[in-house]
């Protein structure tokens, strides 16, 4: 029987900082300040990427880059045995158009995984983390260009081959459906109009599945060992009252999601698909029909929380902020200090769905409450963290109790890392905290949590 992956998870764009050592080029994440600022830039990147900032969050991070080693020997001891990490698009391929690859970013990436493979750390390895190289978005307005498919498919052979042996698991995209909510940080879309935003978004997506069906063929040809996965953001639509019509919609919200998945999981586009697709007027060619029949292995999807719509919705209903996704306000569950809406259930309801859809292994890649901690004393008492895993890890066990097939559990996140929606650090997720505030101002020295050695004698008992 295959080990059950234990394990945490964490981004380049989020950790390394480093962002411009050793011969790396821009990332779109690189342009967004923190605070208010940085939902102006993500969502209308065109009037606002040439102001400046004071500070950007991923320059630094939480310099991942510099303090990989005693990082990963933290880890190692919390007792995970992966570790979910990212590589950064642009460290291999500054600017995305490169012919061979930059060797200075190629060897961090040997030493880190090197590292993990030492402490016997299975890497799960995403290859576009928010990280499409920012020449792309200057060059062709990212992923609505095709090239960017050639582009992305050279970086995932070049990291296959690299890498073939050391690294088995792979997710080309992280969060694929986000390309729909914020095209600037999901495909590096700076000019995306209202009128055409829909049409942009859509054969972006597009663009995205056939690279990453292109990928999975490369993969698998490579080596039948790789185990490639798709990525979504999860979270179920519920219906807000039993009219049919609310449940019509949550069906028809739902499929928001799965329209990738469908794709990815199953080789080709749904029957709910093809009126939008004719509406659209995509650019898909029956090459690219036949490359989507290269299925991924495993289903991997990061869940936070559920959402609720009404067909009736009125004007002044009462929302509730959740990863990007705007949803009504759910009265039958708490809220974190950031308003994401809490429901462990909602996991177990996202894994039934998913599993009963697809039938092939979940990963659940991430998972986590991002709060405010406070060092006192030198310790950080996360009770509140604690208890949300614990109540999250049950739902997790009770779905698979409930017959669905998991991989492996990868709480977001490994350490304190920069928030992808604020760039905050204050939003913190991580078992260990890391000294810094949300100006760039700390020593950056890391402290083990309550959470940490809750979930290692958590791990010493699987
Ligand atoms: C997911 C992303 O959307 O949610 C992560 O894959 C992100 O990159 C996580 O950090 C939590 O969101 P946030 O905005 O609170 O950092």
């Amino acid at each position: 029987m295959k080990k059950f992956l234990w394990g945490a998870a964490l981004s380049a764009n989020q950790a390394e900082g480093a962002f411009d050592v050793d011969g790396r080029g821009l990332s779109v994440i690189d342009k967004l300040p923190a605070g208010k600022e940085r939902f102006q830039v993500m969502s209308d990147p065109k009037n606002n990427l040439s102001r400046t900032f004071a500070h950007y969050p991923s320059h630094h991070g939480v310099e991942f880059y510099e303090h990989y080693q005693s990082d990963i020997k933290l880890l190692a001891e919390m007792g995970i045995n992966s570790l979910r990490i990212s590589i950064s698009w642009p460290r291999i391929f500054p600017t995305g158009t490169e012919q061979s690859p930059n060797e200075a970013g190629l060897k961090f990436y040997d030493n880190l995984i090197d590292e993990l493979l030492h402490y016997g750390i299975e890497p799960i390895v995403t290859m576009s983390h928010f990280d499409t190289p920012f020449a792309l978005s200057e060059r062709v307005n990212g992923w609505t260009h095709k090239s960017c498919i050639d582009a992305f498919v050279r970086y995932a052979q070049t990291l296959l081959t690299h890498f073939n042996g050391r690294v088995r698991y792979w997710i080309p995209f992280n969060e694929i459906n986000m390309i729909l909510h914020l095209p600037y940080v999901g495909g590096g879309i700076v000019d995306c109009p209202a009128e055409q935003r829909a049409k942009l978004t859509y054969q972006a997506a597009h663009n995205q599945l056939v690279a990453n069906a292109k990928v999975c063929q490369l993969a698998h040809a490579l080596n039948p060992e790789n185990q490639m996965g798709c990525m979504l953001a999860a979270g179920n639509y519920y219906p807000q009252t039993c009219r049919p019509e609310d449940n019509l919609l949550a069906i028809q919200k739902n499929r928001e999601t799965y329209w990738f998945i469908d794709v990815q999981a199953r080789g080709y586009y749904p029957s709910y698909a093809q009126p939008k697709l004719r509406e659209l007027a995509l650019d898909i060619t029956e090459e690219e029909i036949e490359l989507l029949k290269n299925t991924v292995d495993f289903i991997s999807f990061s869940y936070y929380n559920s959402k609720v719509c009404s067909s009736e919705q009125r004007e002044g209903a009462e929302l509730t902020a959740g990863n990007i996704f705007q949803s009504i306000k759910n009265p039958y569950l708490e809220s974190s200090e950031w308003g994401w809406q809490i429901d462990p259930i909602g996991l177990r309801i996202s894994m039934n769905d998913l599993y009963d859809r697809y039938q092939k292994p979940l990963l659940i890649a991430e998972n986590g409450l991002g709060a405010k901690d406070e060092v006192i004393d030198g310790a950080v008492e996360d009770d509140y963290r604690i208890e949300y895993l614990k109540r999250h890890l049950e739902n997790m066990q009770a779905a698979m109790q409930d017959g669905v097939e998991l991989l492996g559990y990868m709480p977001w996140s490994a350490l304190d890392v920069i928030s992808a929606s604020t760039g905050q650090i204050s939003k913190r997720y991580g078992f260990i905290y890391v000294d810094v505030d949300d100006d760039g101002n700390g020593t950056y020295r890391r402290i083990p949590k309550k959470s940490y050695y809750w979930y290692q004698s958590y791990l010493r008992n699987q």
